[in-house]
């Protein structure tokens, strides 16, 4: 089966109505997977730039793509403004994110995602940096425990984060998932699996998922033209949040403040307007798709205010 059979695109009509391509634009699909959003966009007549920091998902998608003229590129999505810059292309009408894994990095053991099947403890979309093993082998009892808490919204993190560190060291997924089903305790009956959160966590952390989240944002905001869209669609509550309070902070409404970015002045001109309320799949996706069933579309118009970061800003991300 090829890897765009095993990926359902989520909401694909709902983020096609929101980038409203005219024929010949230029679109970013930040997110590009297996590829389906990518191809319908080129379907819809755009000039597709597509980044993914996955190296399977670009070797995998290449072909396709350069049938369907979609320029593929590795990377991370934080970079846009350089890697756009890298491929001479200045300025966009639309930019799509559509944040998390993928279904081939959850189904495939060997990248260690699933605590369903057995497979080493990875859980890096780049395939390079801190693997989920090298974290629970070598982080502190209480920076596990905080991770844990913030990322998986585990409520006895401390515990698990106790028994992670009793059973060091972990190396298989199987391993991790049997600690905590231990610590928390599970029945094969129950509805949810105790493991789920804990590894939704721990992948957040590895891949550092928000902060690429934030720092996307920006950059869509830098390189989207005066009309250009914006369409970000997430899986969970955590993420929602961080595009919520962006586009309320953009379109001239309050919050947006974070941790990692710098702070923008407050008087600036809103950069984003219209935008519109959360979409979330109907009946009839959910029916088809079970793993749509988190999914959120948020979506918003870029004005012709200057972007919120100064060059200095920019440069000096990490
Ligand atoms: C949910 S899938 C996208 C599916 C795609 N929309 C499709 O229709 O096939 C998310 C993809 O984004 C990639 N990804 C996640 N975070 C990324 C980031 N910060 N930069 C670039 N790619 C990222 C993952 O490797 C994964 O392949």
């Amino acid at each position: 089966m090829s890897a765009a059979a095993r990926h359902i695109p989520v909401l694909i009509d709902e983020v096609l109505d929101a980038l409203a391509i005219q024929p010949g634009e230029i679109h970013v699909d930040g997110t590009f997977g297996a590829g389906g959003y990518s191809s319908a966009m080129a379907g819809r007549g755009a000039r597709v730039i597509a980044f993914d920091r996955d190296p399977d998902a670009i070797a995998e998608g290449r072909a396709d793509a350069e049938a369907k003229g979609i320029t593929l590129i590795e990377g991370e999505f934080s970079r846009m403004e350089a890697l756009l810059e890298e491929a001479g292309v200045a300025g966009v009408s639309g930019v799509t994110l559509d944040i998390g894994v993928s279904s081939m990095q959850l189904d495939r053991a060997e990248r260690g995602f699933s605590f369903q099947a057995d497979g080493p403890l990875l859980m890096t979309m780049s395939q390079s940096g801190m693997s989920a093993a090298d974290f629970l082998n070598e982080a502190a009892e209480e920076e596990i425990a905080d991770i844990l808490y913030r990322y998986g919204e585990e409520p006895r993190s401390r515990r698990v984060a106790r028994a992670i560190v009793a059973a060091r060291p972990l190396e298989r997924t199987s391993e991790l998932a049997s600690v905590v089903r231990r610590a928390l305790g599970h029945k094969p009956h129950d509805k949810k699996d105790p493991a789920t959160r804990v590894f939704q966590a721990i992948r957040i952390h590895v891949n550092r998922e928000l902060e690429e989240l934030e720092r996307g944002l920006e950059a869509a905001e830098a390189v989207l033209e005066p009309g250009g869209r914006l369409a970000v669609v997430t899986f969970h509550s955590l993420e929602d949040r961080v595009v919520k309070q962006f586009l309320r902070a953009r379109s001239g409404g309050e919050g947006g403040g974070s941790r990692h970015l710098p702070e923008r002045k407050a008087a600036a001109a809103p950069t984003f307007e219209k935008p519109a309320k959360a979409i979330r799949p109907g009946p009839t996706e959910l029916a088809r798709n079970p793993r749509a069933r988190s999914a959120t579309l948020r979506s918003a118009v870029r004005s012709a205010a200057p972007s919120s970061l100064s060059t200095n800003a920019r440069s000096a991300r990490p």
